[in-house]
């Protein structure tokens, strides 16, 4: 029998909330494979920085690449509050993992699935994976400030790009894309303005691309790319993108296909030499957290990413089909909030119905 060892870092706000449901779906996904998963919860973010001073410590970290994988709800407290300000949870713990883990992509599915409101006029069939650069771009933090508070004040916040880290991440792309039936990969970019970075991830792709003549190759701006998110977002099979420039066209992929609540997303170190990084698209959302309201929907799809990456593609299979099954039959229901418990209720529920039949 083989055992996960498995480290699950609830966080802040709707974080904690999300990912007790995540947990019950996995354990109950499982429960009929040969599979043990071994967990320990690391008690990291706001709330701990408030009580210890602590964002993410040598010990936590060593602690953390322990195991084989890591399932996060989200980290961070109210934006803009003031007993934060020195700590930057985002930066010392979410990015601290991402970098020292070397999560150089960042995986976020996109899709439509049947039944679920889109606020786009003509949804059609949307289903598209952005791979997001993760350990470099405007990110890194190689910056600064100097005359600090006065009217010359100059801020910095310097783009890093290296050969080494597009070229990593541009290949895994094609891969995903070579893997895919449309086998169609878009670099998103602005290399009308940034120059530099631009001209390095295009001629990347293109040196890339020569390995790879089965796959269709096209480029977008940013900003067109949004655009076309909203207008034709079926035109999209595989993105490759910045870390910056991901992140904001991921959290409107998020929209587009239904809402926050539903988008997953992988870190991944595709070497395997450090355990990869499971977390929903969203944040804390201090907003609602609390109460109960959050979905938990992408943080249970983001289990499927973690078992896939694990080798446990049937297991992961069918977390995805008990999603679909129950986005469907929100559609069909009477539109009767649930909570978050219950949404996960219904997924295992789902789920065991499958084992069952
Ligand atoms: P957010 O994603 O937390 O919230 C944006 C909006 O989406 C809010 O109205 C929220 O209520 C809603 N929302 C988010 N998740 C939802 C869910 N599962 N179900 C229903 N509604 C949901 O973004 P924000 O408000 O910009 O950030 C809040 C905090 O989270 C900040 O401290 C930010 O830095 C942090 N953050 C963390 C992560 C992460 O841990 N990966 C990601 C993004 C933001
Ligand atoms: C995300 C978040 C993070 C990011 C922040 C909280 C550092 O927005 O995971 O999308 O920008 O990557
Ligand atoms: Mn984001």
């Amino acid at each position: 029998s083989r055992t996960i060892k498995l480290a699950v870092i609830p966080g802040d706000g709707i974080g904690p909330e999300v990912v007790a449901e995540a947990v019950k779906v996995l354990a109950a996904v499982i429960a009929r494979d040969d599979v043990t998963i071994d967990t320990s919860t690391f008690q990291l973010g706001a709330a701990r920085f408030l009580e210890t001073g602590d964002v993410l410590t040598e010990t936590d970290l060593a602690s953390i690449q322990q195991h084989d994988a890591i399932l996060l709800g989200a980290v961070g407290g109210v934006p803009g509050d003031p007993r934060l300000k020195d700590a930057n949870i985002e930066r010392g713990l979410l990015l601290g993992l991402r970098f020292a883990l070397d999560h150089y992509v960042n995986l976020r599915p996109c899709t439509i699935y049947p039944g679920v409101t889109s606020p786009l006029a003509i949804p059609g069939v949307v289903d598209f994976v952005v791979v997001r650069e993760g350990t470099e771009g405007p990110y890194v933090g190689n910056g600064g400030a100097i005359r600090r508070g006065t009217p010359q004040e100059v801020a910095n916040e310097v783009s890093v790009n290296t050969a080494y880290g597009v070229e990593r991440v541009v290949r895994y792309a094609f891969e995903v894309a070579q893997g895919r039936e449309r086998k169609r990969l878009t670099l998103v970019h602005k290399t009308n303005v940034l120059v530099f970075a631009g001209s390095l991830w295009q001629r990347i792709v293109n040196e890339v691309a020569a390995e790879y003549p089965q796959i269709t190759v096209d480029y977008l701006h940013v900003d067109a790319a949004t655009i076309f998110f909203v207008t034709n977002p079926s035109r999209f099979d595989v993105l490759v993108t910045d870390n910056l420039f991901g992140d904001i066209l991921t959290d409107l992929a998020a929209a587009i296909s239904g809402g926050i609540g539903l988008a997953a997303s992988g870190n991944i170190n595709p070497t395997g030499r450090f355990p990869s990084m499971f977390e929903p698209v969203h944040g804390s959302a201090p907003d609602i957290a609390g109460q109960q309201l959050a979905d938990p929907t992408a943080a249970i799809l983001s289990v499927a990413l973690l078992l896939d990456h694990l080798g446990l593609t049937d297991a992961a299979a069918r977390v995805n089909e008990a999603v679909a099954d129950d986005l469907l039959r929100r559609s069909e229901t009477a539109p009767l909030r649930r909570s978050t418990a219950e949404v996960g209720d219904a997924i295992v529920t789902l789920l065991t119905d499958k084992v069952l039949k």
